[in-house]
């Protein structure tokens, strides 16, 4: 395993989690670059679950180093709360760096969140976007405008508190005079960034450093995605119904300083159907009993929120997008057993846009909605596919429905979710 990408192919949700706990066996470091604790995955080992929103599942495997890249933005007290917990579970978090160019999410970014959401719910213009309220927009457009705080911040704290005070002007006015709330503490969120700073700040580091002599050294590395690429802020279904990041494998190499020819393999995570939390355009939703079957089979309910996913047919016109946006060179189908049961599965084929046929995912948003999905229809398999093991014979059914996918994406499928365990994975030939 050389230098390795995982990425969600879909709108987040596909079960990377699961995938990169178990590539994470072969590396050495395995490293997050973008998105925040918008992010949940799931893990289960052994028969404990553990659930990560910051931390890279490589913490899993205290043994290997984790690296949190510049690209992200953090929460510093819910991640003190991950690392603590992890910890008082048994299990170490001493091997991990966090780049000390991490973003801050402060305060008044989980606010203006929450409020954003709110206002644009009453607005005839806008509509809500469905955010996590995580407080991850916010933090990445203060990024942009060069007025946010980083992890080295806290590091000088006579400046920082002057900062704050100084980004509380602005913040509080738009708290008051826009959202009508009571304005923030400058003094008292200083004070509690830098309590959390004094614990953080152990963890900190040059991660741009550590990734590239790693590599130097012949190092495996693990590269974990967050969210979906069809979340991503630029190339996304649809603007503006999109996360704050670059969920895609390009994101991955700008938010850890990592040129994008080290990138060797890139494993594309795909549910074997397809899921949606927040709004915004989804052309293969179910809307009837076959959605809730899906969604109450495939526990389908946020990480992060713990809200009810919208669930769909498997999109062929959206992965093969996909395909291309990230370069895939393999494919992990998760979640197989979820449809163990269906005696008819459905994959979409193509879009009908006016009346005529289209195989292209039009790019202008106010022609998603008009698309009709078209469909092929498969033959369940209807067998127990949570007991497949690498190396056993899978039924006719089944490969029928793999070939078809990796056939029409271009892309080999390499590994099989079949369950929620860490062995509960298949390795195809
Ligand atoms: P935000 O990232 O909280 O700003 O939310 C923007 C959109 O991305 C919303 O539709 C969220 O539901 C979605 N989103 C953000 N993170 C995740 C994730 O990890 N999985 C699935 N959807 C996500």
């Amino acid at each position: 395993m050389p230098t390795t990408a995982v990425v969600g192919t879909q709108w987040g949700d596909e079960g990377k989690g699961k995938v990169v706990d178990f590539l994470a066996r072969d590396a050495d470091i395995v490293v997050r670059s973008q998105g925040g604790n918008n992010a949940g995955h799931t893990v289960t080992v052994e028969e404990e679950v553990f659930r990560l929103y910051h931390l890279p599942c490589g913490v899993l495997h205290p043994e290997k180093k984790s690296i949190i890249g510049s690209g992200m933005v953090l929460e510093p007290f819910k991640l003190l709360e991950e690392i603590e917990g992890l910890t008082a579970r048994g299990i170490p978090v001493n091997n991990l760096i966090i780049s000390h160019h991490a973003h801050l999410i402060m305060p008044y970014h989980l606010l203006i969140d929450g409020l954003e959401e709110e206002r644009r719910t009453k607005s005839d213009s806008r509509g809500k976007i469905g955010t996590t309220k995580r407080g991850i927009g916010p933090a990445f457009s203060d990024k942009m405008a060069r007025s946010g705080f980083r992890v080295c911040d806290l590091a000088s704290p006579e400046q920082f508190r002057d900062r704050v005070r100084y980004a509380c002007d602005e913040k509080n006015a738009l708290l008051t005079g826009l959202y009508k709330v009571d304005p923030l503490d400058p003094e008292k969120i200083a004070d509690d960034y830098l309590e959390a700073g004094s614990r953080l700040l152990n963890y900190t580091g040059d991660a741009v450093a550590t990734l590239h002599q790693g590599i130097d050294e012949g190092k495996r590395i693990l590269f974990e995605g967050a969210q979906g690429t069809l979340l991503d802020i630029d190339y996304g279904i649809a603007y503006p119904f999109l996360t704050s990041s670059h969920p895609v494998s390009g994101g991955m190499t700008l938010g850890t300083g990592l040129a994008p020819n080290r990138l060797d393999r890139i494993f594309g995570v795909v549910k074997a159907y397809i899921s949606r939390v927040g709004e915004g355009p989804f052309p293969t939703e179910i809307h009837d009993e076959i959605g809730t079957v899906i969604r109450d089979h495939g526990q389908e309910y946020g990480t992060a929120t713990g809200r009810p996913r919208r669930v769909g047919w498997l999109d062929l016109m959206l992965l093969r997008y996909s395909a291309m946006i990230n370069g895939l060179t393999d494919i992990v189908l998760t979640k197989v057993d979820i449809l163990d049961e269906f005696a008819e599965i459905k994959i979409a084929v193509g879009y009908e846009l006016n009346g005529e046929r289209v195989d292209y995912v039009p790019r202008d948003p106010s022609l998603l909605p008009l698309i009709k999905p078209v469909y092929e229809t498969f033959p369940g398999w209807l067998t127990d596919t949570t007991k497949l093991s690498t190396g056993d014979v899978l039924p006719e059914p089944l490969m029928k429905f793999l070939n078809f996918i990796s056939r029409s994406v271009g892309v080999p499928i390499s590994l099989l979710g079949v369950g929620t365990r860490r062995k509960q994975m298949v390795e195809l030939g």
